[in-house]
């Protein structure tokens, strides 16, 4: 289902277009640019009122409007100074935040089976680092690069003007620089993609084993998942180690250049000056511009090596952004109450080695209660999953009346069935939160609506036992509660949700007996007058369905009442001998 996307890209061009799909705000980024300008022509006037100071000093040039003029002039700078700034700081948080906002609603519209295949934590850290290095270009280095390149035209048209031959002479640092520069910013990007790798990997490691904290301590891991730790740990510290010896290698390069530049202009400017072919003023003048253009070019050479580095952090950006969404973000919305579900030859395997399903066939009428029998790993759970659209079967289709259930949009389909899944899945936040999870009118959902499911799946009695009520937070996951009582929450949710199909794997399975009891009879009355599908290895749950479906190793072996099962198939006979006797 995922399409591959191309391993490596090159050139800048992926990252520019995905900076433009962000729709970059144009007026702050005008604006901002403008002023960084403006704040330019005012920089570079300093040298030259500095040359008219040193050439033709005199106190009485020094008149009051005039030194009024340059403060005012300094802090009107100083202003611009500070809203371009901002301005353009502003123009890349949003870069940034669309882009977040682009990589979240990509990542929660992607099929379940990328998540099958990639730890959270990856792709939490691509959210959060990738997205964070786009960001460190863009609101720093980019205006940092914009106003550069502004200073440095700036100074080098107006020193030309003022004595070319020494321009020329400084500019040869130029392709010196690049020569540096260009190696160093390609390493870079690959150090840089190393590293992000490396942070996602480490990140998945270390949410996956936090997130297991229990097991970790029954297992008593603590050293197994040390050594995890500290090799991940060691592979970020040796990526920051390389970085660190590019960024060793660049700022010292460019300083050593712009020294001899500095000496060789004062060498050839003070023979000049004692030729008298120079004012000391223009020297002065042209060692001032120097030391202005010396940060610019030092930060251009920095932003060429962060440039490689959003580059590779793009890479991996871009890729997830290019991963197919789910299929059925758009569709027909119908409604499927009172329709037959056709499962028709279906197969299906999460990997091509192996199948899981095979050729299952079967129908179910509305209002019917289809049960599924079989061995653990038999498929049962796989078969829900296609039911519920997780994944696609691989051969086969399944239909809801005569349409195919990949024609109805996911939202028209998954809101109108119940899953209460195998594993008692639970958001962190509190019982409320869960039971109205995904509504679209959570906030219009009354107490007495609430306290009415609740009542209906025997969770009302233990929730009225939290001091807190509906509005006890039950931790990561659901852990604050026991196995049976998220279970039971599940149960209200689907009651709550009032769906034209009801699928339980296991639902009743964490429970007492006298509470399965109690849960299996509100089941009883909610399964009333709606398709069910039931998955249950306790039989005794089951030997009223409509059709008992028998599924071993991904295959059906038998199906009936469980009458005729008990009759023509052994091994259900077996189970219900076991169990039912
Ligand atoms: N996400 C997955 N990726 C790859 N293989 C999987 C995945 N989920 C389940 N399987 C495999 O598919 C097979 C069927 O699993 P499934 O969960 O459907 O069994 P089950 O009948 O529900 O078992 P149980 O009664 O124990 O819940 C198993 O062999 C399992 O290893
Ligand atoms: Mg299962």
């Amino acid at each position: 289902m995922e399409k591959q996307v191309p391993k490596e890209k090159k050139g800048l061009k992926p990252f520019i277009s995905l900076i433009l799909s962000t729709k970059v705000p144009k007026l702050a980024l005008i604006f901002g640019l403008i002023g960084s300008i403006i704040t330019m022509i005012v920089g570079l006037s300093i040298p030259l009122l500095t040359r008219e100071l040193v050439d033709g000093f005199s106190v009485e040039a020094l008149s009051v409007t005039l030194i009024i003029v340059i403060f005012v002039v300094f802090i009107l700078q100083a202003v611009v100074d500070g809203l371009s700034t901002y301005l353009l700081a502003v123009v890349g948080q949003r870069i940034v935040a669309r882009l977040r906002e682009r990589m979240w609603f990509k990542l929660i519209r992607l099929p379940v089976s990328y998540f099958d295949k990639h730890a959270s934590g990856e792709s939490v850290s691509r959210v959060v680092n990738d997205t964070g290095i786009v960001k460190d270009l863009i609101t720093q280095h980019f205006p940092q690069f914009i106003t550069g390149i502004i200073t440095i035209i700036g100074a080098i048209i107006i020193l030309i003007i003022m004595d070319w031959k020494m321009t020329l002479l400084m500019l040869i640092a130029v392709p010196v620089t690049f020569a540096i520069m260009m190696p160093l910013g390609s390493r870079m990007s690959k150090v840089s993609k190393g590293m992000q790798d490396e942070t996602a990997t480490f990140t998945g490691t270390i949410q996956q084993t936090l997130s297991e904290a229990r097991l970790m301590k029954s297992s008593t891991a603590e050293k197994v998942e040390e050594k995890k730790g500290v090799a991940g740990i060691g592979n970020l510290y040796r990526y920051g180690l390389k970085e660190a010896k590019i960024f060793a290698l660049i700022g010292p390069s460019i300083y050593t250049i712009m020294m001899l530049v500095i000496v060789a202009i004062i060498g050839y400017g003070g023979i000049r000056v004692a030729e008298g072919t120079m004012s000391t003023g223009s020297l002065v003048a042209f060692l001032l511009y120097l030391f202005q253009i010396i940060y610019p070019i030092t930060s251009f050479a920095m932003f060429f090596t962060e440039l490689q580095k959003a580059k590779g952090a793009t890479e991996r950006i871009i890729e997830i952004l290019e991963i197919p969404e789910e299929p059925g973000q758009e569709g027909i919305d119908k409604d499927i109450a009172n329709e037959t579900v056709h499962v028709n030859n279906v197969s299906f395997a999460y990997n091509e080695e192996e199948s899981v399903l095979k050729n299952i066939t079967f129908d179910a009428r509305p209002g019917e209660m289809i049960a599924f029998a079989g061995p653990s790993g038999g498929g049962k759970t796989t078969l829900f999953s296609l039911l519920e659209r997780y994944h696609a079967p691989t051969a086969g289709e399944i239909r809801i009346g005569d349409t195919p259930i990949n024609a109805l949009s996911m939202v028209s389909w998954r809101s109108q069935i119940g899953y209460v899944s195998q594993e008692s899945a639970m958001m962190a936040g509190t019982i409320r939160d869960n039971l109205t999870y995904g509504l679209s009118n959570a906030e219009s959902v009354t107490d007495e609506q609430l306290w009415k499911v609740t009542e209906m799946a025997y969770a009302d009695t233990f929730i009225k036992t939290f001091a807190k009520g509906l509005d006890t937070e039950v931790g990561e996951r659901g852990v604050k509660l026991s196995g049976g009582q998220r279970q039971r929450i599940n149960i209200a949710r689907a009651f709550l949700r009032d769906p034209k199909i009801l699928m339980l794997d296991e639902a009743t399975a964490s429970l007492d007996s006298q509470s399965e009891h109690a849960v299996q009879g509100a089941l009883t009355r909610l399964m009333e007058g709606r398709t069910t599908f039931v998955i249950a290895h306790r039989l005794s749950t089951i030997v009223d369905a409509d059709k008992i479906i028998f599924i071993e190793n991904g295959e059906v072996t038998g199906s009936g009442t469980h009458q005729e099962l008990i009759e023509t198939h052994e091994l259900y006979r077996k189970f219900a001998e076991q169990q039912l006797t």
